[in-house]
């Protein structure tokens, strides 16, 4: 393999799961002697890259979707990835298979974790679109750390239903919840039975994610995480905003707090 750059170490694709067309998970383990313990916090981000055509290393950002562990040697890295056409490393990431190296990087990064939550939040609401539902199910899989809220609610909007992932580890979580944890989908370009139509902001205005939910927005209780496209995490900023919800900040708490993907 071609000198390693700064800050990576070589992984191994353990295993792929492909959910459809250009959507794809990566299941990576690299020696966990390159990363702290455990190999990063629920909620973060580390780096990925494959080298191209021209023998240069393309690297970005990938959330972790799995609960932080060591198995044996390994760091275990699960990925959730969407293929953009003509994108210039996702193409790469979706031509590998288990057995393939993959540069995972050793420094995770991010504050959407739980320790940034206020205290005083009852109600976890986390809003995702496409890819950015890959940290709330880490977050989710901090069953015991995320025993201090009375509800969590993870929203995924999507275009079509086949984009709804990670259904089947949704229900063991919301089992292992014991009613705690309330699922949203939102598909806004398909019609399908059982989830919500639209886009994250107009159900929000609208009362339509409290109602799904049945988890009611006040001031109080309310803790917003955003992630994934950037004009949903825009518009959907604006709509809490109008609704009286405030930025979270470090040194001033407030409602909302956000990750942008581009
Ligand atoms: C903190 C952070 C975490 C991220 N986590 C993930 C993740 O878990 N999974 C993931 O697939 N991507 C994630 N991304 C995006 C990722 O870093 C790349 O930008 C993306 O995979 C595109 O890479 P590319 O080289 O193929 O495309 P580029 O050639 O860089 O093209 C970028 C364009 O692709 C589109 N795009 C980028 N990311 C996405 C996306 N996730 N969904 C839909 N359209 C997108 C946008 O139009 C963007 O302008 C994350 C980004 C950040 C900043
Ligand atoms: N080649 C392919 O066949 C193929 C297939 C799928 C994806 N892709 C690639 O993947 C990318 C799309 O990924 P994605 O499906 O995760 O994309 P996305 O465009 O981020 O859509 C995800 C969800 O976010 C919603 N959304 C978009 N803008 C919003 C806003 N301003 N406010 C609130 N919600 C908003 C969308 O609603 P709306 O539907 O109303 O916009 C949709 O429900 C594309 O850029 C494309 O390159 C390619």
């Amino acid at each position: 393999m071609k000198e390693i750059p700064l800050g990576f170490v070589a992984g191994t694709v353990i295993k792929r799961i492909d959910w459809a067309e250009h959507l794809f998970s990566l299941h990576v383990h690299a020696p966990a002697s390159a990363f702290p313990s455990p190999p990063f916090t629920a909620g973060q981000f580390s780096k990925l890259a494959v080298r191209n055509e021209n023998d240069e290393w393309v690297r970005r950002a990938y959330s972790m979707v799995n609960k932080p562990c060591i198995e044996g040697d390994d760091a275990v890295f699960e990925f959730l990835v969407i293929e953009i056409p003509d994108g210039k490393l996702t193409p790469l990431l979706g031509d590998l298979k288990p057995g393939d190296d993959v540069l995972v990087g050793t420094l995770p990064a991010g504050f959407m974790t739980l320790d940034e939550v206020p205290d005083t939040t009852k109600d976890l609401w986390m809003l995702s679109t496409g890819t950015g539902i890959g940290p709330f199910i880490s977050i989710l899989e901090e069953v015991e750390q995320c025993q201090r809220f009375d509800h969590l609610v993870l929203v995924h909007a999507v275009r079509t239903q086949e984009e709804l992932v990670y259904k089947d580890k949704i229900i063991d979580l919301m089992k292992a919840y014991k009613g705690k944890l309330r699922y949203v989908p939102i598909v806004s370009r398909e019609s399908v039975s059982g989830a919500l139509s639209g886009r994250i902001p107009q159900q929000l205005q609208t009362g339509g994610l409290a109602t799904a939910a049945h988890v009611p927005l006040t001031e109080q209780n309310s803790f917003f995480y955003l992630c994934g496209n950037p004009n949903m995490v825009h518009d959907t900023r604006d709509a809490l905003q109008q609704m009286g919800y405030k930025k979270h900040l470090r040194r001033e708490a407030g409602h909302f707090s956000f990750e942008n993907y581009w």
